[in-house]
């Protein structure tokens, strides 16, 4: 998917790369579409899971739902892209995917997420809408302000939030 790919140049410059989705299919296509080699191994802690490590080490996908990840097994993190993803979660999950995803933070760190805007009385998602109020609540009231003037940035359907840990 296209935040992989960036995700795959990012690891090019040094930095390890951690992402997660249910699908297999979606991981393994990421590994074959950047024609990287890796290997999978067990998740300690969560029945059922997998975790694809590129063969350079620095690229490390987790096959499982995001809700069974923790700090304990896959640390915390200096950078977060949010692309399709909270949008994508059932409105009713949103405040536990997003203290899950404060959970997973460093101090000090960024956050970049992107929703999608559009009219929710003319479609009901998903990609579900939402409200700049809505990522304030979530987000803001424990650790993420946004930097004043900078963020959210509009263009074209897509509303960009570049929100940092306290
Ligand atoms: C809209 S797609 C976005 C994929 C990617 N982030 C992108 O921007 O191209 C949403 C993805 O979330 C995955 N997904 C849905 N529920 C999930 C869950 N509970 N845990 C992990 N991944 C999940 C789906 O398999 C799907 O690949």
């Amino acid at each position: 998917t296209w935040d992989l790919s960036a995700a795959c140049r990012l690891a090019d410059l040094g930095h390890s790369i951690v992402g997660v989705d249910i699908s297999e299919q979606a991981l393994k296509e990421f590994f074959a579409d950047q024609g990287l080699s890796y290997c999978e191994e067990p998740v300690p802690g969560i029945a059922g899971a997998k975790k694809l490590q590129s063969t350079s080490g620095n690229i490390c996908l987790y096959c499982c739902s995001i809700y069974d990840l923790s700090s304990e097994i896959v640390g915390k993190f200096d950078g977060v892209w949010d692309r399709g993803a909270l949008v994508a979660v059932n409105p009713c999950d949103r405040p536990r995917y997003a203290s899950l995803m404060i959970s997973l933070m460093e101090k000090n760190s960024s956050y970049l997420l992107v929703t999608v805007l559009y009219d929710p009385n003319k479609h009901k998602g998903p990609p579900f809408y939402v409200p700049e109020s809505e990522v304030k609540s979530l987000f803001g009231k424990s650790c993420f302000s946004s930097p004043p003037g900078c963020f959210p940035k509009h263009k074209n359907r897509f509303v960009c939030f570049c929100l940092c840990s306290e």
